[in-house]
């Protein structure tokens, strides 16, 4: 039906040209992906309701940057709610009937909320004349070039004018062209200033707390959410229902410069924080020193190390988990389950990996018997390898994919009925006495890249008996 439909837009576009159906699309298809393709947009024969007029960018629809500007904020965010459910649709289906989904978390800024920029440039063979500079056009390798990005904060733009010009005079230095980085950041009197250099050191504050990192390395791109954030984090691992005591100490795996690790210590005895990235852990020491804090440290290494000479116990012990695209390893996994931690806060840039994480954490936990039930259900093909899944991710839902509120609602009524009562079936009588599991208190989307498809999403688990039904 969509492919007809493409068709009937193309020979509406060219009329006079005599092309095969394949050829038609070959030329229209920017990408094949594993069942789907993606393509460019010829006309707009009926507007959906949602879709704005005035768009925010005048690069809208030509750069790769942005590819949600055309609906309005409140369209943006039941989308990428719907996003979440598919991610958990694909990556854990047998545990979607378990999964409260929460309403997303809006950004307080939907334009100039982005405190980093890395525009490019490109230096052909007898490049004469100053070359293009800003972001790839959409599903192609060209570089539009880009007078201001309206997602960047003030500064940043005053800054990416600047290297603008600068660029125009020295673009000859340049053999094949450069990626530039243009970052916010606060001066020793607290003026906000700009940072052009990989290796210089931005500082910038998350409500109160003062973090300091090179700009180069990862830091969250969107200051104006990023208090609530760590706020959120905070409370669900304080106030996580079914937590019998408060835990005492802190593990923040994939630690970066330590913002979850510094902002939530206060809550803490003690806090642990580990990053395979010497940089981002000698950062995450000094934020620490620089914020008066005594009881973080810091581990340089794979995620799993944080388990080695440990002398928390999980019961007493928080976890929050942070990793990038790909997903945790199963050897972390295994580790954290063995460790069983008495709450985990999943924070995720990619729900696709997420999503096989946790079906993967809890089909460890239970004991041999509940292991057995999820290890022998059938999964109807929806769970994809690792790689598959970093493939279609985040691209694989585009507002043309995503399935409607009402769809949903029958799917999620309908569906793995039979895989939540062959689950409870296996989980009463339990294996044995010291059996446990995790309780999914919350999936909640945080919207950290308006007008983009990208998403982050939180997940809470909770450490609960065996005996406790999973499913209300
Ligand atoms: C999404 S960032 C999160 C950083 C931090 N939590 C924050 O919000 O600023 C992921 C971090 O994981 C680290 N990382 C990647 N692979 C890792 C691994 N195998 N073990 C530990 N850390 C890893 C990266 O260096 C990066 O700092």
């Amino acid at each position: 039906m969509l492919l007809c439909h493409l068709l009937l837009l193309a020979i509406k576009f060219e009329p006079k040209s005599i092309l095969t159906a394949s050829n038609w699309l070959n030329r229209l298809m920017l990408k094949h992906h594993r069942g789907y393709s993606e393509a460019d947009l010829v006309e707009v024969i009926v507007a959906a309701k949602e879709r704005r007029d005035v768009l925010p960018c005048k690069y809208a629809g030509t750069c790769g940057g942005c590819q949600w500007q055309h609906f309005d904020y409140e369209k943006q965010l039941s989308l990428k709610a719907e996003h979440l459910k598919r991610a958990f649709l694909y990556g854990s289906r047998p545990l979607l009937h378990m999964i409260p989904f929460d309403s997303p978390e809006r950004s307080p800024l939907q334009t100039s909320y982005r405190t980093k920029l890395t525009p490019h440039f490109e230096i052909k063979k007898d490049q004469s004349s100053v070359p293009a500079i800003g972001f790839q056009i959409k599903g192609r390798r060209n570089i539009l070039d880009i007078e201001e990005c309206v997602l960047a904060t003030p500064a940043v733009n005053e800054g990416y004018q600047k290297e603008r010009e600068r660029v125009a005079e020295t673009y000859s230095r340049y053999p094949r062209g450069a990626t530039l980085i243009i970052r916010e950041s606060l001066a020793d009197d607290e003026s906000i200033t700009t940072i052009t250099n990989h290796k210089a050191q931005v500082t910038q504050k998350v409500g109160n707390i003062k973090f300091q990192y090179p700009s180069g390395s990862f830091f969250q791109i969107n200051g104006s959410i990023l208090p609530r954030l760590t706020e959120y984090v905070m409370d669900e691992i304080k106030s996580a229902p079914g937590l019998t005591q408060p835990p005492r100490f802190l593990l923040d795996v994939y630690c970066g410069s330590g913002l979850f690790t510094v902002a939530c210590s206060s809550a803490f005895e003690r806090v642990v924080g580990v990053d395979v990235s010497d940089q981002s852990i000698s950062c995450a020491g000094q934020n620490a020193t620089i914020n008066g804090l005594t009881n973080c440290s810091f581990k340089l290494g794979n995620a799993e190390i944080i388990f080695d000479g440990l002398d928390f116990k999980g019961e007493d012990t928080a976890v929050i988990i942070d990793p990038p695209r790909k997903g945790c390893s199963q050897d972390f996994i295994r580790q954290l389950i063995e460790f069983g931690p008495s709450v985990i806060v999943y924070v995720s840039c990619n729900p696709f990996s997420q999503a096989q994480d946790l079906l993967q954490l809890l089909s460890l936990c239970g004991g041999a018997a509940a292991q057995e039930a999820i290890g022998s259900l059938p999964l109807n093909g929806s769970v994809l390898s690792h790689q598959e899944i970093l493939d279609m991710a985040p691209d694989y839902v585009s507002p043309a994919e995503v399935v409607d509120e009402q769809k949903w609602e029958s799917f999620s009524k309908t569906a793995d009925k039979a895989f939540v009562s062959q689950y409870k079936k296996y989980l009463v009588p339990p294996p044995d006495s010291s059996a446990f599991t995790y309780r999914i208190v919350k999936a909640k989307p945080f919207d950290m890249f308006p007008q983009t498809k990208h998403i982050e999403s939180l997940l809470t688990l909770v450490k609960v008996p065996i005996q406790q039904p999973l499913i209300e």
